[in-house]
């Protein structure tokens, strides 16, 4: 009998996963306000630990606090951080699943800002265009500490025992502030020629390599094309897939020992999560940005008045396109062809016999799965049991999404449920086990 490639384990340079599906990033207030985790975070990921994938790539974690999206966040700014992210690679470690830090930082590109700095870090000076949040651009001395904040932050998690780091240079946060030609705007060293935009992210990849060596696990998670026009059509479109075949040229040249294939230069973006915009959803918790930017507010009103409501929706389907799973293999592939080091690709996975051809046909090498996980935390299992689809699959309805900056992440799909009561007893499952028992 041929192997299932589901479940044939991948072999990184220095790290060895026991099957090909990784949970992918997932953020959540789950923290405290100051950045120190918590055991809610801990039971987040032993959940999906428990399901059978073989690794997880974390939530988004800041290097510094200036660099965090919104507060209650776990970050790894300083050392009296490394026994949370311990405690929680131990935990994880118990059911033979690894565990990836991915290292962030957010730039201009925030929701909440916290009540420590009023402006973000970019490579540019001009506000962040979602919500209209102001930043300066970066100074040489900032750019530089930026970087030892991410080499030290890579020294901590290998510190605590975990399996790796993986550098968000995706989605619209400080890396691709950097190396977007739609966003940065200088006329310095780290601005102009691609070389130049991908010259802040190299630094990065060798401090790190300067700080923990050769044998610990870095991976890149990178936005194959910016699509920076998809909402904003006069906006310019930003990195074409070539731009970033570049890159990840560069990267492994660098000494990075895997790829993590994304899309978008902002988040969320039409093509990630790929899927619905829940405006029904979204209105209920608005009210935690509506006094962040200078544009939260007039936000709220396009979406609350039915005729910008619409023309917004149609944007939204028409840049996403029809395709939902696997929306990111034609460009996955395309890396992957590039390179000589291992590939994971993002997006609406969820058929066993999809993911398997996507691996048999070498457009990657493994799939991460953030939302059909949410959904499912068991789904490996239920592939190994011979299910090819869950029978109640995620519905990319974007639910979870839209509430994770005002409730605790989770599936918010009710139709998935019996009863509304079954999904909030499912959503508060994770405070169990509680921090004070008794
Ligand atoms: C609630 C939520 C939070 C997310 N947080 C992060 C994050 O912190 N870092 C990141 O790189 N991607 C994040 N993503 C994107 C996912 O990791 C994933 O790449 C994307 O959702 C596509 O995969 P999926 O279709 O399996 O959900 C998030 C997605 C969701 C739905
Ligand atoms: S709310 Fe549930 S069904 Fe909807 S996208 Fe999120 S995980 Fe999937």
């Amino acid at each position: 009998m041929p192997t299932d490639p589901l479940f044939e384990p991948i072999v990184f340079r220095s790290l060895t996963v026991k099957n090909r599906i990784f949970r992918s990033n997932v953020s959540g207030r789950f923290d405290n306000y100051d950045g120190s985790g918590t055991q809610a975070r801990i039971n987040w990921e032993t959940k999906f630990a428990r399901g059978g994938v073989g690794a997880i790539v974390s939530s988004f974690v800041p290097v510094t606090i200036r660099g965090r999206i919104m507060p209650n966040y776990a970050t790894i700014d300083r050392d009296e951080r490394v026994p949370f992210w311990r405690a929680l690679g131990e935990a994880v470690h118990a059911h033979d699943c690894r565990f990836i830090l991915q290292l962030s930082h957010a730039g201009r590109q925030r929701d909440i800002p916290g009540i420590e700095f009023a402006e973000g870090l970019s490579a540019t000076g001009k506000d962040e265009p979602l919500h209209g949040f102001p930043c300066v651009a970066m100074t040489r001395a900032e750019i530089d500490e930026t970087v030892q904040a991410f080499a030290a932050g890579a020294r901590r998690a290998r510190e605590a025992g975990l399996d790796g780091v993986e550098l968000h240079a995706a989605n619209g946060y400080l890396f691709t502030q950097f190396l977007s030609s739609a966003i940065n705007d200088r006329d310095d060293d780290y601005g102009g020629p691609l070389a130049q935009r991908a010259r802040f992210l190299l630094e990065v990849v060798a401090a790190i390599r300067a700080e923990v060596g050769r044998d610990f696990h870095l991976q890149v998670k990178v936005s194959a094309e910016d699509f920076n026009d998809a909402i904003v059509r006069d906006e310019a479109p930003g990195n074409t897939l070539a731009d970033t075949v570049q890159v990840c040229q560069w990267l492994d040249t660098a000494g990075v020992d895997a790829l993590h294939v994304s899309s978008g230069s902002f988040f969320p973006h039409p093509r990630n999560p790929a899927g619905e915009f829940p405006v029904d959803e979204l209105i209920k918790t608005y009210d935690q940005l509506l006094s962040s930017g200078g544009l939260a507010f007039r936000n709220f009103l396009f979406f609350r008045i039915g005729l910008t409501r619409e023309i917004f929706e149609r944007r939204w389907e028409a840049a996403r396109g029809p395709r939902l799973e696997g929306i990111n293999l034609p460009a996955s592939q395309v890396i992957r062809q590039a390179v000589g080091i291992p590939v994971l690709c993002t997006g609406g996975f969820q058929t066993a016999e999809i993911i398997r051809e996507a691996i048999r046909q070498r457009f990657c090498d493994a799939v991460t799965i953030a939302r059909p996980l949410i959904a499912n935390n068991d789904l490996v299992h239920q592939f190994a049991a011979g299910l090819g689809r869950p029978p109640r699959p995620c519905t990319y309805c974007n639910r979870c999404l839209v509430n994770a900056v005002e409730n605790p992440l989770g599936c918010y799909d009710v139709s998935r449920f019996p009863s509304h009561q079954a999904m909030v007893d499912e959503i508060m499952s994770v405070f169990t086990p509680a921090p004070f028992p008794g």
